[in-house]
Formats: structure tokens, sequence, C-alpha cells
């Protein structure tokens, strides 16, 4: 027997606090993270749940300057939203904090001086981008160039989000500033480093010697190549004026670089929520620590922030990092900046009470190994033929039958015949065996054994039959309900931590507390005579009117990024006056306007002129009904050469605006003028 960890530090990755969290956020890092910890309370470990918004760095100063309001009102709306989303969607935190706490400078600044005064880091001055125009610095994000991999143009200046490569703003091409769009000149400035590239032989034994075996192959193939490809000194501040101030002297308008102070936000939050035990969780070796992240983030978790503790000393290192892969969304990234994403706080007011159908369906298709992709289609159908169809129904039944057939009271159990033996022997196998893949963060293939109890369940009904049997021996169908609901039970404590409320409605249901997982093997949740509460469905289904509208608000948002994206045609050659002149365009009145005959595009419009009532064929028919049109005033061109559309002479022609979505408008007076007025 390998020896248990004393107790266990769990993290999540902090949110940046600069926008809503979506379902990649959740099926990456805070659901698995959740599952795990949920799971670790329930087999009795000691376990802290640590997590908070991640409130420094340009990602928030970016959007604080879009949205015109300052720095500390974007992450006092995120950090707010981002909290609150968390914790209705039971996201189980034991502290959600935020890295603007007082506690968190005072944290990270001791961990800098002390790294400081022990001489750990190298002082350099070096040529930083400067932007003369804004009078700042340009770190990170601020620079945007042609990436050197790629040639994506709009590369930032820590990665190019292309090809992926990290990236410094030194070698991005033809490199321009965010601020101003000015290009940058280089000054010096002085800034502090991490040298790396000193703890190369013992990243090498930690990781590429040490975890070769039980870090996700993805995570440990990412150190290795990062470490194979050479580690330079890393500088660890910015010239900024949003973040931790480097507390040392003759560091003014300087703040740690935000993947410095970030991660030291996990002990910070620790510390603060506990302060008596905070230690414990941090510096005892018998503590167990993992980190939940996402694939974007390995290189800080597992690389940058080791070296960072181990520089300091006192600190333990993390025993794994499971990083999983990227969610997409109907075939396609997920991206804020495009509002392509499915909102937390949205899903929960679209769906309200339905929080554990998203945990289910993100779970169950988690991109554990690879990229996946999250369908609105899949989500339905996943609700109505596995939550509804195999949880729900199997516990309906057997609850169902029980009131019907003996007063919701569990039955006796008689003697036990082969079927039920075997039934109950393989259901007691499932809390072991979930409980191992959890362990080894395999929470798709957990959750999927869940439901493979429940599919034990329906098969023990389909092949005793007790609403046959009880016509014929109530005592058997006494036991065979028995065994059933003590199946029903033992569901509790093993969907517990993957679908928290559905879990606690189910042993509501059978009066019971949920149980822990040692309880679930034993198959004896429910003493005979025990009376039941009414049965409940505990899942609904989802119709199709329920997706159909959050696959139209996807759509609308495809149409607006077009809209967007589209560029504007590029102006014509200039023409003079004169040719100006020869335009005849007036304003008309449409008073008769009919489809032409076995065409979809034309439409055979009759416009008051003024001068004579005339016959306009125009191509607009997909896009307005006759009706629409009868009675508007219109702007046309009066002497375009007459030509035959379909045999219906064509005298003049309607001005038309049209939409980069390919929609039109009509170029209407802003008010009523007598037709025939000229337009100038
Ligand atoms: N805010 C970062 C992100 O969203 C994650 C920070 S994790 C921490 O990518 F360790 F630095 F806190
Ligand atoms: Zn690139």
């Amino acid at each position: 027997m390998p020896v248990l960890p004393q107790r266990y530090t769990v993290t999540a990755a902090l949110p940046y606090a600069n926008g809503p969290v979506h379902i990649g956020h959740l099926a990456g890092v805070y659901l698995p993270a959740d599952i795990y910890t949920r799971y670790l309370r329930a087999v009795g470990r000691d376990v802290k749940f640590i997590c908070g918004s991640d409130e420094h760095g340009v990602p928030i100063t970016i959007r604080a300057q879009k949205e015109s309001v300052t720095p500390q009102q974007v992450v006092d709306k995120y950090h707010a939203l981002i909290r609150d989303s968390f914790r209705d969607f039971n996201v189980s935190f034991d502290v959600y904090s935020r890295t603007s706490s007082v506690t968190h400078a005072e944290v990270s600044s001791n961990f800098f001086r002390k790294l400081n005064a022990e001489g750990k880091f190298i002082e350099q001055t070096t040529q930083q981008y400067f932007d003369e125009q804004a009078q700042q610095f340009l770190a990170d994000r601020y620079i945007v160039g042609t990436c050197p991999n790629c040639g994506n143009e709009n590369a930032y200046g820590d990665q190019c989000e292309r090809c992926g490569t990290s990236l410094s703003p030194t070698e991005l091409i033809s490199p321009r500033s965010m601020l101003s769009g000015a290009h940058p000149v280089l000054r010096d400035t002085k800034h502090w480093f991490l040298p790396l590239d000193a703890y190369e032989p013992w990243l090498r034994e930690w990781i590429i010697e040490g975890h070769k075996s039980d870090w996700k192959t993805n995570v440990y193939g990412q150190c290795k190549s990062w470490i194979d490809q050479g580690l330079h000194p890393r500088a660890v501040t910015r010239d900024l004026d949003w973040g931790v101030p480097v507390p040392v002297p003759g560091a003014e308008g300087k703040v740690l670089y935000v993947w410095f102070d970030a991660p030291i936000g996990y002990i910070s939050a620790t510390k603060e929520a506990f302060p008596d035990e905070w230690e414990l969780y941090w510096k005892d070796a018998g503590t167990k620590l993992v980190h939940f992240i996402g694939k974007d983030n390995i290189v800080f978790h597992c690389i940058i922030f080791p070296v960072m503790l181990k520089a300091h000393g006192e600190y333990i290192l993390p025993d794994n990092v499971p990083a999983n892969e990227f969610l997409n969304l109907e075939g396609d990234k997920i991206s804020t900046s495009r509002n392509w994403a499915v909102w937390l706080h949205e899903y929960l007011q679209d769906f309200p009470g339905q929080g554990d159908v998203l945990r289910y369906v993100l779970c169950a298709n988690a991109p554990e190994t690879k990229d996946n992709d999250f369908t609105w289609k899949d989500f339905q159908a996943r609700n109505n033929n596995e939550l509804v169809a195999t949880l729900g129904n199997f516990v309906n039944r057997a609850a169902v039958l029980t009131h019907k057939f003996f007063e919701g009271r569990v039955p006796e159990r008689g003697e036990l015949l082969p079927i039920d033996a075997d039934t109950l022997a393989q259901a007691a196998e499932f809390p072991a065996k979930i409980g191992e893949l959890i362990e080894n963060y395999r929470f798709r293939d957990a959750l999927a054994e869940v439901l493979n109890l429940a599919r034990l369940g329906n098969k023990y009904l389909a092949e005793t039959q007790p609403w046959h049997l009880i016509k014929t021996d109530v005592p058997r169908t006494g036991t065979v309900l028995h065994v059933a609901l003590q199946l029903a039970a033992a569901l509790a404590p093993v969907l517990h931590p993957f679908l928290p409320d559905s879990a606690e409605k189910l042993a509501a249901m059978l009066s019971i507390p949920v149980g822990d997982w040692a309880s679930a093997a034993q198959l004896n949740a429910l003493p005979s005579g025990h009376r039941l509460q009414a049965a409940e469905l505990l899942f609904a289904k989802i119709e199709d009117a329920m997706v159909e509208v959050q696959v139209q608000k996807l759509m609308d948002t495809k149409k607006a990024n077009q809209l967007e994206n589209t560029p504007i045609a590029a102006s014509k050659e200039n023409i003079s006056f004169d040719e100006f002149t020869k335009l005849d365009l007036r304003v008309g009145t449409i008073v008769a306007a009919e489809k032409v005959a076995k065409t979809k595009k034309l439409l055979k419009l009759t416009v008051d002129t003024g001068l004579d009532q005339r016959t306009i064929v125009s191509g607009i028919a997909e896009h307005f009904s006759p009706e629409e049109l009868i009675g508007q005033q219109v702007q046309v061109l009066l002497n375009l050469a007459p030509r035959e559309l379909k045999g219906i002479q064509s005298e003049g022609m309607l001005l038309l605006a049209e939409n980069a979505d390919g929609s039109l408008a009509l170029m209407q007076p802003g008010k009523a003028v007598r037709n025939g007025s000229s337009v100038m």
C-alpha cells in the first residue's frame, strides 16, 4: 500500500478578472478540480481547495482602456461576477480570494524581497520598446507585430496566438504600439530576472526523471521540450503602473510581472482564509499539492513557479499538474474577444436550476487528452439520453414502484437469488473503481462508471420485472425493490462530486444523507421499513426550443463578427464634379410592387418620380416583400439607360446600401420630401 498524503492543497488557475468565465474554463480547470476535491472530502481526506481572481497584468489594463474605466473598476466588476457564478455552479472552493488583496501584496512582496536579498535574481538593464506618444514602456500585450515564426501580423509581445510560439517583444517584426499604433523606440530600463537556466539540472531531475510516468503526457511533453530547447533568464518585473510594486529601492514605476505574483496568489489566498494553518498546506512535506490548469498555463506552473518555490526554499512543490486541452464551441475556438463562448453566468440564467446538466456534459466530454467540441445538440442528447433516460429513469422507477406497491417503505429483503447477489456484488465494485479513476485524473471515465452503475440498475429491473412480479409474488417483488433501492442509494455518494445538486436531491428522496464513499460499497444504506420521500424526477427533458435559442444566439454572434471583420471596400478613383452632376438622382415613392414571375430575385416596382410613373426592376425580392415597399419614399437614379430584364423595360435604378452580412437597406430621405426632389 502506498502511503497516503496527510493532506492536500488543490489549486485551480486564478482566472483573469477581465471577463466572465466560459465553458472552456470550466471543462478544462474548475470542474475537474471541483470533482477531485469533492471526492477527497468524501473519502475523508484533509483538503483545501484554493482559487481567486488574477487581477494584475496587461489583460486587465487593456480591458480597462477598451471599456473606458479604471483597472480597479474592471477587476471589481469581474471578480464579483466570476465569484458568484462559481458559487452558483457549486464549485466548492474553500477560499476564493483576489490578487488585489492586502495579504497578497504582503506575501508576494515578501517572496520577492527574500529572493532578492539572497541574490537569487539577476538585475540587468536591457532595451525595451517604449511608446513616446503614450510615454510608456510596452510590455507583453501592449505591443503587437509580425510573428517571426508564422508571419501572423497580429502577434502579441508575449505570444503568437496563431502558432502558439512564446515571444518577447524584441522578436516581433515591425512592432507597433497597442496604445497609439506608433512605432515604438528602444529605451534602457532595469529589470529583475529569474535565471531559469541555473535550475536546468534540477528541473531535469525533478520533471524529466521524476515525473515521467505520473504526469500527463501532454504536460510532460511540453516541459521536456521547453527544457530541451534551453532555458533563459526570465524577467519577473515590468514597467507598468498596475500590479504589485517592486518592493525594493530604485524600482519606481515598476511592478511584479503578473506571472510572478499570480501563482503566489495561491499561497496568499490560503494564508488569508486559514491564518493559523496555512503553512501546513504549503510547507509540510506530507502535503500533496495539485495544480489544475489549462494547457496554455503549463510552462508557468511546471517550470517558472516551481523554480520560484525552489529558489525560495521553504515551500513544497506540485506533485501533479493535470492540465487539460481546450474545449471548442460548435467547431470554433472559444474566444472572449470574438464573444464566441457559452458564458457561465448566462447559462445559469437561461437554464435555472440546471447547473448539473452542464457539469455532466462538460465532464462527459472533457478535453482530457485532446481538444473536444461542445455542441448544443450533444448537450441536449446527453441530457435526454443519459441523465433522463438512464440515470433518472433508474432512480425514478425504483422509487415510484416502492411507493406504488409498498406504500413508500423499503420492503423486507427475502432470500437472495443469484441475480440479486450478483448485481449487488457488481455494484459493490463501483466506488473503488470510480475513486481510482478520479485519483488518476480520469474524470470522464469515472463519470462513465457512475452511469454504468445506473445501467446495472436498469438492467436488473428489466430482468426481474417487478411490475409483473407483483401480480404473482409480493415478497419476491419486495426483495427486488429492496436491492434496486440499495443501488439507487449507492449512486448518491459517487454521483455527488460530479453532480452535487442531483445527488442531494436523490438522497433527500430516499430520506438519507448523501453518505461517504465507503458507505456506497456496502449497499445497505436503507434499512427495511425505512420511509422514502415522494418520488421526484431528478432530470427534465430538454426540448428543441431550449437549445434552438442558444444556437440562434451563436448565429447572431457569428453574424456580428462577420460584420465587424469584413473589410470595407477601398475607395474608387476620383471623378470630376461635372461627372457627378451627370447623375440624375431623385426622390420618388414606390406606388406598386410585385414579384416578377419565374424569378427568385426580381421585383417589378412602379415609382412615382414626380415627373412620371415608371417601372424599375430591382433584384431585391429576397430582401423585401412587395407589401413593405409600397408607400416608401426612396432614392432613384433616373437617367440610367433603360434596359430589359425578363422582358420588362426597367427605367432607372433604386439606391440601396449593402451590409457586410448581405442584408440591404433602402436609401430613404430623413423626412418626407416632394417626389421629384433632386438628391445632390
Ligand atoms: N490568469 C491566468 C490565466 O487565466 C492564470 C493564472 S494562474 C496563476 O491564464 F497561477 F498564475 F495564478
Ligand atoms: Zn506565429
